[in-house]
């Protein structure tokens, strides 16, 4: 196989043999061929998509370019939650815990972030200690013990999908649908898990603008699950503002634990309700989505998700007094209100602008070996529809680097619009998707 010859036909529309694509996947995988060809593949791809007979053929490729885990031995049924990616989307952070205390066992391998939105792994990296890089053996005997774990790719599971989300995030290839829905799904079939619950994320700070678009990604994702043997549900939710107040590592670490204390605010609290009602339904630990809503809010109320999260922190190496102690995460040094040039009511975020502000504060990643900055970030104050004065501060920024904060506030000071009407909002939840919709 010649690359440039692959890099050209996919350049020009033709499609790809299924036999090609796999020999490209385990060649970028073991390092015959290089980041920059890859590259220009990834931009091709982006560019033509990938037919029906390529995108399974990906999508495969990535799943086998290393070991499907087996927990057939482990008793219990396992699932799994996965977000196509938001601003401030922490949901999986209090969710895992919360589900695992119902009942179900959740063997979650997330992401780091990709382009503007954050990543599970980030955010859970702020906590002092806690590790993601477990062996597969710990893995499973988290899931065993605990009920939940949560890891990253391994150089055992979806090793093709850790480079190429790294090299996605960095080449302006990520918002594709079909490198989308192929790079979820190959972490989320490696699991060895029996359903999955699919958080298909549309607006302003998602990578798909459009309802028509992320339609189209979620029928994709609930297609290759079914096809795959998993019970596959997917819920488009409303992406047109950041999830809750806190945007950043460690500070949204702070608003996870006070969801499980039933204390986080309302959009974050009823998302976390709502995909965790599915997944006990899809899991069977419910009768209805509307029965694992009740379950997820007792394991609120009671106190049983915060424990589980306790539990899951420290059995990854992390302090569990953050649980009780949220100040034992890394702060920043410094804060500043961001001030509303104006007065009027918020009838636009421009959610993908406060996402990159967060990367240029340190938050995420430029480059791919960019260390990341835990501590900054932003507290979200205002809105859509609410009422702001002029000088009323639209976020809080936390920050350790004042060019940093620069660039940041830059971008920022274009990312809320303010009206003289109240706008309609988009409802939070929008629709359910299976596999017959
Ligand atoms: N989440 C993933 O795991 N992969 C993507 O490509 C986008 C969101």
């Amino acid at each position: 196989m010649l690359m440039a010859d692959v890099i050209r036909a996919k350049r020009d529309g033709e499609s790809l043999e299924p036999a090609v694509i796999e020999e490209v996947i385990r060649e970028y995988t073991d390092g015959t061929v290089p980041d920059y060809q890859m590259a220009a593949l990834l931009m091709a791809v982006y560019l033509n998509g990938l037919d029906q007979r390529e995108l399974p053929a990906w999508a495969g490729a990535m799943l086998h370019s290393g070991d499907v885990l087996d927990l057939s031995h482990v008793p219990g049924v396992k699932v799994d939650k996965h977000s196509t990616g938001g601003v401030g989307d922490k949901i999986s952070i209090p969710l895992a815990p919360l589900a695992a205390a119902c009942g179900v066992l959740v063997p979650m391998i997330s992401g780091r972030g990709l382009g503007h939105t954050g990543g599970t792994l980030d955010k859970l990296e702020s906590i002092p200690g806690f590790r993601t890089d477990l062996s597969v053996d710990r893995f499973v005997r988290g899931v065993t013990e605990v009920g939940a774990c949560l890891i990253g790719q391994t150089d055992s599971l979806a090793p093709a999908d850790r480079k190429i989300y790294a090299l996605r995030d960095v080449t302006a290839t990520v918002a594709s649908i079909p490198l989308i829905a192929a790079s979820i799904m190959s972490k989320k079939l490696a699991e060895g898990i029996s359903s999955l619950v699919l958080d298909v994320k549309v607006g302003s700070g998602a990578f798909m603008k459009t309802t028509d678009q992320a339609r189209e990604l979620a029928r994709t994702l609930v297609t290759i699950g079914e096809g795959n043997g998993v019970r596959t549900t997917a819920l488009l939710t409303d992406m047109n503002q950041p999830i809750g107040c806190a945007v950043g590592n460690a500070l949204e670490i702070r608003e996870s634990i006070d969801v499980l204390r039933g204390e986080g605010p309302l959009d974050t609290t009823t998302l976390t309700v709502a995909l965790g009602g599915v997944l006990l339904w899809l899991g069977e630990a419910a009768s209805d989505p509307s029965d694992g809503e009740t379950r997820i809010k007792e394991a609120m109320a009671s106190g049983a998700g915060l424990e589980k999260f306790r539990e899951m922190v420290a059995f990854q190496g992390g302090d569990p007094a953050v649980a009780d102690n949220p100040d034992l995460l890394p702060a920043a040094d410094s804060r500043m209100e961001f001030a509303s040039p104006s007065a009027g009511f918020v009838t636009a975020v421009d959610t993908e602008k406060v996402g990159m502000a967060g990367v240029l504060l340190g938050g995420g990643r430029a480059r791919k070996e960019d260390d990341i900055d835990p501590a900054v970030g932003f507290e979200v104050h205002a809105r859509l529809g609410d009422e702001v004065d002029k000088g009323d501060p639209l976020v809080t920024i936390h920050y350790n680097d004042d060019a940093r904060l620069a660039r940041a506030q830059a971008l920022l000071s274009s990312a809320w619009t303010l009206g003289d009407e109240r706008p309609e909002t988009a409802p939070l939840i929008r629709e359910l998707i299976t596999v017959q919709t």
